[in-house]
Parts: C-alpha cells; structure tokens; sequence
C-alpha cells in the first residue's frame, strides 16, 4: 500500500518521513491556505525534496475549464518532473482533462470522488488514481470504506491499472478496512499517523522488558554483552 501525507508543510512531511515509509505526499487547495510558508517557498522546497528522495508530489489544478486545468498540468509537470502526479476534481471538465494531461504524459489523479461511478469513469479515461474522500462518504450517510472496496474491485474486474488512493480519514479503521479490501495507498493527515502504529499492549510489554532486562543487567546493552 503506498502511503502519503496530506499536507503542505514541507518541515512536517520531512519529520513524518524520518519515522514512516512515506511514498510522497498530496496537497490541495484548502491545504495550502494552511501552510505556514508562502507557496512559492514550498514548491522550490517539494522539488528539490522530490529530487533528492523520489518522493511522490500532488498537488491540484485550479483551474475551471479542462483548457485551464491541462495548461497548469503541464507547468506543474514540467516544474516538478517525474515525481508529479497531477490532482483533478472529478468535475466534467476535469474529465476532459484527465485524457489531454493523459495523452501528454501527466499522470492523474482523479480527486474529490464521492462515488463508484465517478472512480469508473475517471479509470476508463486512464486516471492513475482516483481519490475518494472516505469520510465525506460517510457523512452523506453512505459507507466509504464499502464505496472504495466497490472500486478496487470494480478495477480489478475490469482490467484497470488505475489505483485507489483513498483520502479524508478520521481514525486508523478506516484505513485499516481500505488496506484489508486492497486499496492501493493512502494519503493521511499528519496527526493520524503516530495513531497508525501506536497500542497500549506494545508500550507495556516494551517497558515490562526494560524492567527486568535493567534488573539483571544494570544498564549494559546487548551489544555490552557480545564475546571480547
Ligand atoms: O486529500 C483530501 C483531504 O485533504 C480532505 O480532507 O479533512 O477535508 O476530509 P478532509
């Protein structure tokens, strides 16, 4: 499952990425409003961030006509290089853009998708992901996670190398439940990702270790105790 941080402060993705194998991360307009550093800033510190480390860069059109959206496609593209995948709404438009950034090479992701048929038709024009706000999903009252296990499979059924890249959680279950139905990846906020790995009976069992390893062996180290 790749995994990726949804957010635009270049110091927090860096940080995430010292303890988590992030494949990249994702931003969208709402996000970068929230950004401590001017965007300019930020898009010279994701290239050469990308350079440097392959990560994965998305970031989304803001453009209302496919003709808009294909053009920043393309200086996005051409800003940032192999690492870019570009972001767009699953708004008509956006569908006529998918198949122009596609035939010049972009990659996609389809965005903001809120149903099994924008995820198809948006597969079908040659998306490389498609992202589902799962919890948008789940507060119009239907089920998300079901909505993307319906996509993953409705792929796999129809041939398509698209990939599900599920967005907007609110607790680890949902991505646990995206990963157990085969979703590909994962874009995740920050504050969720120390939760991902995080559970009482592992604190207690490490620190019932340090307790009676200390009690017999002081503070020495294993490496203390290798043969002379
Ligand atoms: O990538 C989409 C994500 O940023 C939406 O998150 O918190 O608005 O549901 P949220």
């Amino acid at each position: 499952m790749e995994l990726y941080v949804d957010i635009a402060d270049i110091d927090v993705i860096k940080a995430i990425a010292q303890y988590f194998p992030i494949d990249g991360f994702t931003t969208n307009p709402k996000i970068f409003t929230q950004a401590k550093q001017p965007v300019p800033v930020l898009m010279a510190e994701y290239k050469k961030y990308a350079d440097e480390t392959g990560a994965k860069v998305f970031v989304q059109v803001t453009g209302s006509t496919a003709a808009e959206m294909f053009e920043q496609a393309k200086m996005l593209q051409s800003y940032f290089g192999a690492q870019f995948v570009v972001k767009i709404p699953a708004v008509k438009e956006g569908y006529q853009a998918v198949r122009l950034c596609k035939q010049a090479g972009i990659p996609v992701a389809v965005t903001v998708v809120h149903s099994m048929m924008q995820a198809l038709v948006a597969a079908k024009a040659g998306a490389d992901y498609v992202a589902p706000y799962v919890s948008h999903i789940d507060n119009m009252g239907a089920d998300g996670v079901s909505c993307v296990a319906e996509m993953v499979t409705a792929f796999r059924n129809g041939g398509y190398p698209c990939k599900v890249i599920g967005a907007s959680f609110r607790t680890v279950d949902q991505i646990k439940n995206l990963a157990v139905c085969g979703c590909q990846a994962v874009t995740i906020a920050p504050a969720l990702f120390d939760a991902l790995i995080a559970h009482p009976a592992t604190t207690e069992s490490v620190k019932g270790f340090d307790k009676v390893w200390s009690e017999t062996f002081g503070d020495k180290q294993v490496s203390d105790l290798l043969p002379k």
